[in-house]
């Protein structure tokens, strides 16, 4: 059974007619006022941006309603225990936040971003990590030469990411948008905001006398990865930590003497149904998609990212900041 209400759109009092349940009804004006903004917002891109983005958001929000654009903004901690049989007894109960998927644009991932920024440093970790995508080449651009453009996005998302703060460091490596685009400017602009990127290299990372190595990769989809040059000087029996932007390269790390591989690029689909699982995701996000695997002797854990791309929805996909606790007992996640 409908109702007739005096409802409102985007230029004022209309004749609308809604269902009779008061939340689907809520529901309904939310996803009005929330099209409405998106709308305004689209205005202000170029004609082309335009009727792409706008084509993909409105078919998302058709299907999916305001639900996922409020998901998509409400970030989750999640708190991980992982059990290293290498890790020094030194490094015991050491920390490090992980963040992923910034795909920074103006309008929908500014906040998310800055938020993510404020909860890591509430958390106090040892050492940040943030593994790729800190920008969005268009569907429309990849692999032609507009590619190249998208990389301008890299500064303000390192100038948010520079408050981030941890007395052993942040560091980053690249993903596969950033690799598309321009990954020199990619890399320029976060060194420049105190983020060295590892790409195919490792850097120590020292607690008293005791070591261990954070390694990074180039993107493995649209880079040139090299893990072996990433390790090849790393002495034999010591923990390393693996940053690699897709997570289905576990496969290939666990075949080398990586203990822990922190990767991102899923985005757990963005859209995630019980039993069904996710409708679609990336390449190299399809083995190992969402949360903490064991990979032969290798732990690999999926962060589901920040960001958005395509169309500012999640569902069941919520952002997230990762806090991982290094431990000698059995892990376990909250
Ligand atoms: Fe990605």
């Amino acid at each position: 059974m409908s109702l007739v209400i005096n409802g409102f759109s985007a230029q004022g009092s209309t004749l609308v007619t809604y269902p009779s349940s008061p939340r689907l009804a809520a529901s309904i004006r939310i996803s009005i006022r929330v099209v409405s903004f998106a709308i305004e917002r689209l205005k202000l891109l170029t004609r082309r941006k335009f009727l792409y983005t706008g084509a993909i958001t409105g078919a998302s929000f058709a299907a999916l309603g305001a639900d996922g654009f409020v998901q998509s903004k409400h970030i989750e901690i999640k708190k991980i225990e992982i059990s290293l049989a290498r890790l020094p007894e030194a490094f015991d109960g050491f920390t490090i936040a992980q963040l992923s998927d910034f795909h920074y644009e103006d309008h929908f991932s500014v906040f998310p971003i800055r938020e993510s920024v404020q909860i890591v440093n509430s958390l106090n970790p040892d050492l940040i990590v943030l593994t790729g995508d800190f920008i969005t080449v268009p569907i429309v651009d990849t692999h032609s030469r507009n590619a190249r453009k998208a990389a301008k996005s890299a500064a303000p998302c390192a100038a948010i990411l520079r408050d981030l703060k941890a007395p052993m460091g942040k560091f980053a490596t690249l993903g596969n948008h950033d690799a598309n685009a321009d990954p020199p400017r990619v890399i320029g602009a976060l060194r420049e905001h105190g983020i060295p990127v590892l790409v195919n290299r490792s850097v120590p990372v020292e607690r008293g006398s005791a070591r261990i190595w954070l390694a990074g990769i180039d993107d493995a989809l649209d880079g040139r990865p090299d893990l072996g040059a990433a390790i090849e000087n790393l002495p034999s029996g010591e923990t390393v930590v693996l940053l690699a932007h897709e997570p289905d390269f576990a496969d290939e790390a666990a075949l080398s003497p990586i203990d822990l591989q922190l990767s991102g690029h899923s985005h757990g689909g963005q859209i995630w149904f019980p039993i069904i699982g996710a409708p679609w995701l990336p390449p190299l996000a399809r083995n190992y998609p969402r949360g903490l695997y064991n990979v032969g002797k290798l732990v690999l854990y999926t962060n589901l990212g920040i960001g958005t791309i395509r169309a500012p929805i999640r569902i069941n996909c919520p952002p997230e900041v990762t806090l991982i606790t290094l431990r000698a007992t059995k892990h376990k996640m909250s």
